[in-house]
């Protein structure tokens, strides 16, 4: 398996990755041409036929924080630490753009705290955090927790 920046012939893999997690309320859907749009903000994960098993993207907020966003692991590769390769390529990514603090706002709490990841109040996010809610359809309603991770002297 290798953790590695996203080319442009892994888009049409990443779309169906996170949608079929979207689909099911966990994450939020992407569009093919968003994928187009922030290739460069993605790593995937290859198994060794070629096959895209994994996603994660890293979204650049301001000057001091960015999301890690789109994570997803196929279903019959899951538990089996691709989860965590992703997310430490996604740190390591952060920290090359010296990125300072890295949230999510996940519903797998327990996966991110094992990442270091600690819970915040949501209401501490700047309100441009919020800017894609719109295209999510709870809304209002959003029940995900807000982690994040400080990466100063982090590794
Ligand atoms: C969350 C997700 C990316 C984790 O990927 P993964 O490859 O299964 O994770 P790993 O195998 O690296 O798991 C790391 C550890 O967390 C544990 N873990 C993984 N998912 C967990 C969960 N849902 N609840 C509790 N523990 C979990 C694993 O057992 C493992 O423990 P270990 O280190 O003691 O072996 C994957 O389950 C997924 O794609 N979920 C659906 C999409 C999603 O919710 N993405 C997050 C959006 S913010």
């Amino acid at each position: 398996m290798n953790v590695r920046p996203a080319r442009i012939s892994d888009a049409e893999a990443i779309c169906p990755l996170v949608n079929y997690y979207a689909e099911r309320g966990r994450m939020l859907h992407r569009s093919l041409e968003s994928v187009y749009d922030s290739l460069r903000e993605f790593y995937v994960a290859q198994d060794d036929d070629g096959s895209i098993v994994g996603c994660v993207a890293v979204d650049i907020f301001w000057a001091d924080l960015a999301e890690i966003k789109s994570l997803a692991v196929a279903r019959e590769h899951r538990r089996g630490g691709l989860g965590t390769q992703l997310v430490a390529a996604a740190i390591e990514d952060a920290q090359r753009l010296g990125v300072k603090r890295l949230f999510t706002l996940t519903y797998e709490q327990e996966f991110f705290g094992r990442q270091g990841f600690k819970v915040i109040d949501r209401q501490k996010l700047p309100d441009k955090v919020w800017r894609e809610c719109v295209a999510c359809p709870k809304g209002e309603a959003c029940d995900e927790t807000a982690m994040i991770i400080t990466l100063d002297g982090h590794r």
